[in-house]
């Protein structure tokens, strides 16, 4: 049976919707009817939710989302466990979580898979904890299960500064590896490398396949984590090493390219890529599952820490997206739930 007892919930809560595809004063606050746990999940009143890209993308029209999934942008968040559904064992009303959601993040309220809530780690605020789950489950898996990073091996960070860059150079550091970045001013730059990178490109002045070349002894990079596309696809591949691996997880400047496929031969490269928001529920719990044993630890350690940029009410997502557009932000864009009333 689920433990919930509507009568200490409000029937009703703040959202903020998408009214139409568009710019950012397409987000909208409004009130939904409160969502309730159907089997295996869980309702979190929600203290902070994480701003990401392809929130960006969903409001555009560009980035639908799946089936099933509520309408309600929003990928991640932080809060206290309000009610649980039929067949959730591992949580209690009033636990502190973070999930990784499918959508609906921009609410009071927001419904998670019991199996992709963690614990907020402790010593962290709801407004670090709410920066975790998109950034930690997508570099994850698309740097060390799809692009097998190891040990003593180099990556290369495209967009280094942004959320996912700055999860990215935290961890690939902290396994070991050598991390060069990339970012388009000097101030991200000195972020990246503070974060952990040794050395950080501005893009804008420097050509990161040469300087890459000449910090690896012209070996090339093992791994290259790509957000960017567009003209970089033929300049990564030029920066790799042999057995060197592309891993691509957007499309900034573009998904068409022209590209010459005989240095994949010549070097035995390995370009992948993967999406995160459209995975089943188990391979999701896959994934939390070894960020709370590989990565929980090292968070409340202290030897890793999000980046946070800035925060805000969350009826003022459009101030947030239109940072997140600006590309002025480094690390994430969170937004704050004053009242879950
Ligand atoms: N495949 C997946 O599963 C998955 C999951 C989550 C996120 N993503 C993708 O990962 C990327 C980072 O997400 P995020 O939420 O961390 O975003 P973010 O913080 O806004 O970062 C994007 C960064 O990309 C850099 N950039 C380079 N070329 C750009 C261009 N043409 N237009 C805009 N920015 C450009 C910007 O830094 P500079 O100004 O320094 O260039 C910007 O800081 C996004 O593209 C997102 O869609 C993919």
């Amino acid at each position: 049976m689920p433990v919930i007892d509507f009568s200490n919930l409000p029937d009703s809560m703040p959202v903020v919707e998408i009214v139409e595809n568009g710019k950012p004063d397409v987000l909208v606050p409004g009130r939904r009817t409160l969502p309730r746990p159907g089997y295996g999940e869980v309702l979190i009143r929600v203290a902070a939710a994480g701003v990401n890209r392809p929130d960006i993308m969903q409001r555009m029209g560009l980035y639908p989302p799946p089936d099933g999934a509520s309408d309600l942008p929003g990928l991640e968040v932080a809060g206290e466990i309000a009610g649980i559904g039929p067949g959730v064992t591992s949580f209690k009303l009033s636990d502190q979580v973070c999930a990784l959601v499918a959508g609906g993040g921009y609410a009071a309220y927001c419904l998670a898979h019991a199996e992709h809530c963690l614990p907020v780690p402790n010593g962290f605020t709801m407004v670090e904890a709410a920066a975790l789950p998109e950034c930690f489950f997508t570099v994850w898996t698309n740097v060390f299960d799809r692009g097998g990073l190891r040990a003593g091996e180099s990556i290369l960070v495209h967009g280094g500064s942004s959320g996912i860059g700055t999860t990215a150079i935290q961890l690939a550091a902290h396994f070991g590896a050598r991390v060069f970045a990339t970012a388009g001013t000097d101030e991200k730059c000195t972020a990246c490398e503070r974060l952990g990178a040794e050395k950080a490109i501005n893009y804008r002045d420097e050509d990161f396949v040469q300087i890459v070349r000449v910090l690896t002894g012209d070996r090339g990079v093992n791994l290259i984590l790509d957000m960017v596309g567009g003209n970089y696809v033929n300049r990564n591949i030029e920066a790799l090493s042999q057995n060197g691996r592309m891993v691509l997880i957007a499309f900034l400047e573009g998904s068409k390219v022209e590209v010459d496929m005989m240095p994949v031969l010549r070097k035995w490269l390995t370009i992948t890529g993967s999406t995160l928001r459209p995975r089943s529920v188990a391979e999701k719990q896959e994934i939390a599952e070894s960020l709370q044993q590989r990565v929980w630890p090292l968070l409340e350690s202290g030897k890793i820490r999000p980046e946070i940029a800035k925060t805000f009410p969350l009826a003022e997502a459009r101030k947030a997206h239109e940072l997140m557009e600006s590309s002025h932000h480094i690390g994430k864009i969170i937004l704050t739930s004053e009242t879950s009333g």
